[in-house]
């Protein structure tokens, strides 16, 4: 059973739309911006502020998609969160009704808690905001409606006032809107609190009678004005904070102001960031202090970058920890890998998930790994791949190396085997092992070689014909 307490708010986001100008089969609020879904980002918001508060997402278009999206996270699996069907899309005050009409919104009446309605397809809107949104009403408060001028207010509903500067009457939607209210610049963010009670009232008498045969949420201005309700207007300055996100270019928009904020939040940490508008980092990216970011990096996930290490240009990374003093040069990419302090990584290198690369160590040029562990100090200079492969510390690997990991059949139920290079090996330049095989400490392999055998330590290891020189043949065959 739904329980809320009364000194804990409900909040009600609307999330069920198919948001057709995105021109896309997701679903609006699982487009990303900053690495995470819209509707993540007003999640989080809610959670920092109100965690105990009693929400509800009413999903419809792709709701099993949203659903899972949110319960899979597990940074909201320790708030209050229903979902409410709303099984067809007709308009905001539907949308809200059928939230009022739920068990959720029985509980919310019961609790008498007031609710805080939030659209999906916010997703900047700041902890302020919230925080002052959610204050407690006045006591003949029916509802507080958030405004905000805007110097370019098309595609919003217009807040129609008495007068100029009088109480609020309504708000008119862009497309009912006379030419003269559209000249109207304070517009509706679709954010409000209501007092329950009236909330549901007023959703149930709801009329679809405009342009688009909708039952709009913002209505419910008209209804408490028409009853003589108090509305309690919040007027908001940081316009930004409410760029919504109706179509691709939206989005764009909404995505690049979302990192100028999380790069200028990096950066004010003693992050040393060379081209702010040229760097993109995820809220959820973690830099110390110290750290160098050059322009065109792409910081993604849950990559962490530690003090002094120095990020190199066109550099991406996703769920990537780079240790202190590490270096990653030009065009790395490196994704659900873990790089030691000190170690230098690229240019151009690729690092594919479960590597590691330990202390110190030197992964050079055009060498990719996967699932390849390698130890402190060790060498992997230039054009190799290492592939389920263990190598040891102290390792030399020369140049054009190769763990031939897969030989396309499957044993034990695996296709691919394991290559185990020791401590201080030797592998000269232009190898192959083929795997699943073992090349023992401190042991050396000549150039040229191919390791079909296990190597014992301190051996070296000759896996190649012998050169033959013909004197004089060259002659003849140019003679020909
Ligand atoms: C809405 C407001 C408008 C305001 C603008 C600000 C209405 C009628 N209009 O317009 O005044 O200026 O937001 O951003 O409220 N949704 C549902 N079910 C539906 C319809 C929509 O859940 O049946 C959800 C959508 O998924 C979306 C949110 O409600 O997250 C807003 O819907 P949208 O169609 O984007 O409304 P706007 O045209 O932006
Ligand atoms: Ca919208």
């Amino acid at each position: 059973m739904l329980k809320t307490k009364a000194s804990s708010p409900a909040v009600l986001i609307l999330a069920a739309g198919l948001g057709k100008r995105m021109r896309s089969p997701l679903p609006k609020v699982l487009h990303e911006i900053g690495g995470s879904p819209l509707l993540f980002h007003i999640l989080r918001k809610v959670r920092d502020v109100a965690p105990d508060s009693s929400v509800a997402v009413v999903v419809g278009y792709g709701r099993e998609q949203v659903e899972a999206r949110v319960r899979g996270a597990e940074e909201f699996s320790r708030m209050k969160i229903s979902f409410v069907h709303q099984t067809e899309q007709r308009g905001t005050g539907h949308a809200a009704r059928c939230a009022m009409d739920s068990p959720w919104g029985e509980a919310v009446l019961k609790a008498k808690s007031p609710v805080l309605v939030l659209p999906g397809d916010l997703p900047l809107l700041s902890q302020e905001l919230v925080t002052q949104m959610l204050a407690p009403f006045g006591r003949t408060d029916a509802m507080r409606l958030l405004t905000c001028a805007l110097p370019d207010p098309t595609g919003y509903g217009r807040i129609v006032r008495r007068g100029t500067s009088g109480p609020v009457l309504r708000i008119v939607e862009e497309k009912d809107a006379t030419e003269r209210e559209k000249e109207l610049r304070e517009v509706a963010a679709s954010i409000y609190l209501f007092q329950a009670a009236f909330m549901r009232y007023a959703l149930q008498r709801l009329k679809n009678k405009n342009a688009q045969g909708e039952y709009y949420l913002t209505d419910l201005v008209a209804a408490a004005a028409g009853a003589k309700k108090r509305i309690d207007v919040l007027k908001w300055k940081p316009a930004d904070d409410l760029r919504g996100v109706n179509d691709p270019w939206e989005l764009a928009l909404a995505g690049r102001l979302l990192n100028e904020r999380t790069v200028r939040r990096v950066s004010l940490g003693g992050v040393k960031i060379i081209d702010p508008s040229n760097t993109w980092i995820d809220g959820t990216v973690r830099v110390e202090e110290g750290a160098v970011i050059h322009p065109g990096a792409i910081l993604a996930g849950a990559t962490v970058v530690a003090a002094g290490a120095v990020i190199g240009p066109r550099v991406v990374l996703k769920d990537v920890t780079v240790g202190k003093d590490a270096t990653i040069k030009t065009g790395t990419v490196a994704e659900a890998s873990v790089i030691g302090e000190k170690a230098q990584v690229g240019p151009y290198a690729h690092l594919r998930p479960e590597s590691l690369v330990g202390e110190a160590a030197k992964i050079g040029n055009f060498v990719e790994l996967k699932k390849a562990r390698i130890g402190a100090h060790t060498s992997v200079a230039h054009l190799s791949y290492l592939g389920d492969a263990e190598v040891g510390r102290d390792v030399n690997i020369g140049c054009g190396f190769v763990t031939c990991n897969f030989d396309g059949r499957i044993i034990d139920g695996k296709r691919k085997h394991r290559t185990i290079i020791e401590d201080e090996v030797f592998m000269g330049s232009d190898c192959q092992t083929v795997a699943p095989v073992r090349v023992g400490r401190g042991a050396y392999v000549a150039s040229g070689s191919t390791i079909t055998e296990d190597v014992e330590s301190e051996a070296l290891a000759i896996a190649r014909c012998r050169q033959v020189n013909k004197p004089g043949v060259a002659r003849r065959l140019r003679g020909k």
